[in-house]
């Protein structure tokens, strides 16, 4: 029997709830029908259309698609092969339209302290992971210019980040020198960097206005978060006024079944990408434009179009709460997140016997260790979107009984 839904089938006949929906990618489970018959529909008509010389109508089909998805109809879309590369062409389009609209200086690209944005040179060397930082003669003299809104980056004698730790991006804009400064690249709602941080409310908010006053574009990384992951659209829906300029979206987009990446851009500055002036673009891969990637994407978005958003966002909510009870274990230290998204921060030492507690018990989850000093680190919980009731009370109690077993090791 193959893996289907939100469970993985094992070698040994065993089946495994995927807690992490694989590497936070698998949103719609593994053997969609919906994927595949998108797929097969496709395979019967074309299955390469260079975009460079042709537009192949499905990739227009999934780019008009997509941009009503996630409430940004008149948007303009460039579609990529992971989102590495989407992060890498959203940097190269911001550079285009600030240089255009605000003088050819502006380069820099300033992110958080901890951030990951892909896995490239570029992009390893920008963000602030820090069990994946390259050593400094390979950075590129890149450096994550600010730090991010949260404990372990941010200390404030006790009192929590709130919406004024955005100054500290304005500071990091100051030093390098507005003119010089392109874009700020930020993930709305932390990844499995530091386990699904939260940021204040009201600081996105802040984070756009002061970017705005500047001429800087801010770039939202929704790599992971976008597609209801933390469920909204875009994680950055949970706040008014934080609209990005750009917006990278890729895992929950192929959701496992194909490598892409999407660039959006704001009908307010792609025109600029048209000017007479603008420096040669990042040109679109071999593979960037792929028919059956894009019916494989269109599938998916059919599997997410078809939850019932109410019973949904009651299990994302069901799960969150049931997740902060674990507070009460002594072991676990934090309980953060929101939608399908959080991040189950364990005292150190634990998290190897937490994982392997719960793979006993039915359940793989994916760890998170990147957030540097103090060290903080934990279980990612982040089922695929449409887990059922059922899935859900299966993985509370799995990671409840895992959690109890580690009195031995506490
Ligand atoms: C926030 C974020 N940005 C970018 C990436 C890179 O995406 P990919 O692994 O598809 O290249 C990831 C991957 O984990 C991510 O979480």
């Amino acid at each position: 029997m193959g893996s289907s839904g939100p469970w993985l089938h094992r070698a040994d006949g065993r089946r495994i709830l995927d807690g992490s929906s694989g590497l936070l990618c698998v949103n719609v489970g593994q053997s969609s029908p919906k994927v595949l018959a998108r797929i097969e529909q496709q395979f019967a008509q074309y299955s390469f259309g260079g975009a460079a010389v042709v537009q192949p109508h499905i990739q227009m089909e999934l780019m008009g698609r997509l941009c009503c998805a996630v409430g940004r109809p008149e948007d303009s879309v460039a579609l990529t092969t992971c989102g590495t590369l989407g992060v890498e062409v959203a940097v190269g389009l911001a550079r285009n339209i600030t240089r255009v609209r605000n003088g050819k200086r502006r380069g820099d690209i300033l992110t958080s302290d901890l951030s990951y944005h892909g896995n490239s040179a570029l992009t390893l060397a920008l963000a602030g992971n820090h069990a994946r930082r390259p050593r400094p003669d390979d950075a590129l003299g890149l450096a994550p210019a600010f730090p991010a809104p949260y404990p372990p980056t941010h200390s404030h004698d006790g009192r929590a980040c709130d919406a004024a730790c955005a100054d500290e991006v304005a500071k990091a804009i100051d030093s390098r020198g507005a003119e010089n400064v392109a874009a700020v690249l930020i993930e709305p709602v932390n990844g499995t960097t530091g386990g699904a941080y939260v940021p204040p409310d009201g600081y996105l908010r802040r984070v756009s206005e002061i970017c705005r006053e500047q001429g800087i574009l801010v770039i939202h990384d929704e790599v992971l978060t976008g597609l209801w992951r933390t469920g909204t659209p875009l994680a950055g829906n949970h706040w008014d006024g934080t609209e990005p300029d750009l917006v990278i979206l890729s895992k929950g987009l192929g959701a496992g079944y194909v490598g892409v990446g999407a660039v959006l851009v704001s009908p307010e500055i792609a025109p600029l990408l048209r000017h007479k002036d603008v420096d040669p673009l990042p040109a679109m891969g071999t593979m960037a434009t792929h028919p059956l990637m894009a019916a494989a994407c269109l599938g998916v978005l059919d599997e997410l179009e078809s939850l019932d958003f109410g019973a949904f966002t009651a299990r994302g909510e069901r799960l969150g709460a049931a997740l902060r009870t674990l507070n009460d274990s002594g072991h676990v230290r934090d309980v953060r997140g929101l939608g399908h998204l959080y991040g189950v921060e364990v005292t150190p030492g634990l998290l190897w016997p937490l994982m392997e507690a719960a793979e006993q018990r039915g359940v793989f989850f994916y760890p998170f260790t990147g957030a540097g000093h103090p060290r903080s680190e934990g279980l990612v919980v982040a089922p695929p979107l449409n887990s059922t009731d059922e899935d859900i009370t299966f993985l509370i109690a799995a990671l409840r009984a895992a959690v109890a077993a580690l009195d031995g090791n506490g």
